[in-house]
């Protein structure tokens, strides 16, 4: 199963693809923590102000990444593609690689609850899983949490505003092949879940 999820900043996209993942067993990838994974520093300057990191670049990261074997049984995509130039790029990898998205999953949110998501939000450092304010150590690994450079206010609001300019467009790119769910991203978690799950034909109530 390929699977797209696309969203805002702080729409929940992290969080959903991680139940899918422990679900089906299949890689989540997230542009966002590759690149602050392995880029490090270069990238970091960018991330912390909210800007978009260069297609080139991102583009041969996920060429490289959905080669892995890894991906062979399917894959969640997080983060990309967030331009039409990305979206365009992946259509032929897709292409190449023999593969269909099963489905667009949208996490439609409104602007005042990303920012209150994002300015609560808590991040484990190590294993990049991100936690509603109030919780102190990562589930996973007890690692301390901590704020998410680019969860900073002035980042936040240049997050949102490129995502508006640069990353909506993308959405009419496979509206235009029918592909997407639109989830109402109101609600908790798992209800949210619930729905992701009934728009890929998978009923059945989970608890993270
Ligand atoms: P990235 O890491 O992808 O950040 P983002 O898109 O801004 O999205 P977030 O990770 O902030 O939010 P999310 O949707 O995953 O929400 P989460 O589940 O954590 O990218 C970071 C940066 O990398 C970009 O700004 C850019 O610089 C660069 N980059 C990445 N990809 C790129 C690309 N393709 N091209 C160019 N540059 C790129 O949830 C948020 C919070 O809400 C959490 O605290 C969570 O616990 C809570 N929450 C989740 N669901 C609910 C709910 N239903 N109710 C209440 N709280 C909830
Ligand atoms: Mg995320």
């Amino acid at each position: 199963m390929n699977l797209l999820l696309y969203g805002a900043p702080g729409s929940g996209k992290g969080t959903q693809a991680n139940m899918l993942r422990s679900r089906f067993g299949i890689p989540h990838i997230a542009t966002g923590d590759m690149l602050r994974a392995e880029l490090g520093r270069q990238a970091q300057p960018i991330l912390a102000k909210g800007g978009y990191v260069p297609d080139d670049i991102m583009i041969g990261m996920i060429r490289q990444r959905l080669r892995q074997p890894d991906c062979a049984r399917g894959f969640i995509l997080d983060g990309f593609p967030r331009t039409i130039p990305q979206a365009e790029a992946l259509d032929v990898l897709m292409g190449e690689l023999g593969r269909r998205f099963d489905r667009v999953l949208y996490l439609r949110v409104e602007t005042t609850e990303l920012l209150r998501r994002l300015s609560g939000r808590l991040v484990c450092p190590t294993c990049q899983r991100t936690y509603p304010p109030g919780t102190e150590r990562c589930r996973e690994d007890s690692t301390t949490l901590v704020q998410r450079e680019d969860d900073k206010q002035e980042a936040v609001q240049p997050r949102i505003e490129i995502y508006l300019a640069k990353t909506i467009p993308v959405l009419d790119h496979y509206r235009s092949e029918d592909l997407v769910s639109e989830i109402d991203g109101r609600g908790t978690i798992d209800e949210i879940s619930d729905q992701v799950l009934a728009a890929i034909g998978q009923n059945g109530r989970v608890r993270q």
